[in-house]
C-alpha cells in the first residue's frame, strides 16, 4: 500500500500548476496518503529541498499564477550522478510515488529516473505550450491564449486608429499553438509558425490584398520558434513600404490567474494522478481526451511533438482573407 507521495513542478511554470498541487495534497490527503513537496523541480529532488505538506499547505492558491513549489530546469538531474542524489531523497524521505508537473522534458527526466530506479511516477502536463502528445489541453494553455487575445483587442484599438500593421510575437520555441489559436480567436490576417514554411512573400501579398480591399489595419502573430518580430516587421517594411510596429509579449504570457477552464483542467489532472498512483499504475501521463481524464504512456509524450492541426490554419486564414 502506498503511504507517502512527493509532488514537484517542472519547466517553464504556467498558471494553474497551482490548482494541481492543491489538488494533488488534498486528493493524496484525503485518501490517507501523506505528501512531501518538493521545491525548484529536479532541483530540490537533488538537493533534499522538500518537506511534508498539509490541507493549509495549499489554501489560498487555487486562483494564482505560478507555482508555489517554484520551478526549475535542471541539468544536474540529467546526468546519473545528479539522479542517484535524487534516489537517495527518495530514500531518505520515504517516497514511494511521485507526481511531476511539467512538460515534455521534464517527463523524460521522470521516465530515465523510473526506469533506473523504479520509482512509480505519474506525469500532469503543465505548459503554456500545448505542444504535449497524449492530451488535448494542457494546463495554462487557455490563460495564455486569453493573455494574447486581450493583447491582440488592445493593439487592433491603435491598430485601427492608426492604419497600421501590428506584428505580435508570441511564445512558443518550438510549438506555434498559441500562435495558431490566438490568432483564430483574435482575427488575426497571418499566422506565422514553426511547424510551417511560409513566406514573408504571401504575407506581404495578403496584406496588399487587404488594404486594397478597405482593411484598416492588420495583424500578424509571429511564434518566436518561427522567427523575429522584428524581423517580420523589418522585413514586410521593406518588401511592402508599409509601417509596421511590433510588440513582443514575452514572459507576461506566462503569469497571471488562471482561467476557470485552467484550474478545472487542473484540479481534475491532479487528483487523477493520485488516483492512478494508488491503483499502481506507474510511467503513465494524465490527459484530457475527448473530454475525459485519462491515461497514456509517459513514453508518448516525449517521442514526438504535438502535430498542429493544419485545419485550424486553414480556418484561420479562410476567415482572415
Ligand atoms: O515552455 C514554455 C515556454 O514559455 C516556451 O514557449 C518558451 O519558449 C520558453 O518557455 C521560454 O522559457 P524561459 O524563458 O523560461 O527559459
Amino acid at each position: 500500500m502506498m503511504q507517502r507521495i512527493a509532488v514537484l513542478t517542472s519547466g517553464g511554470d504556467s498558471p494553474g500548476m497551482n490548482a494541481a498541487i492543491r489538488a494533488v495534497v488534498r486528493k493524496a490527503i484525503y485518501h490517507g496518503l501523506e505528501v512531501i513537496g518538493i521545491q525548484r523541480g529536479y532541483s530540490g529532488f537533488i538537493e533534499a529541498d522538500m518537506g511534508p505538506m498539509n490541507l493549509g499547505s495549499v489554501a489560498d492558491i487555487v486562483h494564482r499564477g505560478g507555482t508555489v513549489l517554484r520551478t526549475a530546469r535542471s541539468e544536474e538531474f540529467k546526468t546519473p550522478e545528479g539522479r542517484s542524489k535524487a534516489f537517495a531523497n527518495v530514500q531518505r524521505f520515504g517516497i514511494q510515488g511521485l507526481v511531476v508537473i511539467g512538460g515534455d522534458g521534464s517527463f523524460k527526466g521522470a521516465e530515465v529516473f523510473n526506469r533506473e530506479y523504479n520509482l512509480p511516477v505519474i506525469g500532469v502536463p503543465g505548459t503554456i505550450d500545448n505542444d504535449i502528445t497524449g492530451t488535448e489541453f494542457s494546463i495554462g494553455f487557455d490563460t495564455a491564449i486569453n493573455t494574447v487575445v486581450e493583447a491582440i483587442n488592445k493593439i487592433r484599438d491603435t491598430a485601427t486608429s492608426h492604419e497600421r500593421t501590428f506584428i505580435l510575437e508570441v511564445m512558443g520555441r518550438e510549438s506555434g499553438y498559441i500562435a495558431l489559436m490566438a490568432g483564430l480567436a483574435g482575427g488575426a490576417e497571418s499566422i506565422l509558425i514553426p511547424e510551417l514554411r511560409q513566406s514573408i512573400e504571401e504575407v506581404c501579398d495578403k496584406l496588399k490584398r487587404g488594404y486594397k480591399r478597405g482593411k484598416l489595419h492588420s495583424i500578424i502573430i509571429v511564434a518566436e520558434g518561427a522567427a523575429s518580430g522584428l524581423e517580420v516587421g523589418k522585413q514586410i517594411r521593406e518588401m511592402t513600404g508599409l509601417e509596421t510596429k511590433v510588440t513582443i509579449l514575452g514572459h507576461l504570457q506566462r503569469g497571471g490567474t488562471p482561467t476557470a477552464f485552467d484550474r478545472i483542467l487542473a484540479s481534475q489532472m491532479g487528483a487523477k494522478a493520485v488516483e492512478l498512483l494508488m491503483e499502481g499504475c506507474r510511467n503513465h501521463m494524465v490527459g484530457m481526451v475527448a473530454g475525459k481524464v485519462v491515461a497514456s504512456p509517459l513514453e508518448a509524450a516525449f517521442h514526438g511533438k504535438r502535430p498542429i492541426d493544419l485545419e485550424i490554419y486553414n480556418l484561420a486564414n479562410i476567415l482572415s482573407i
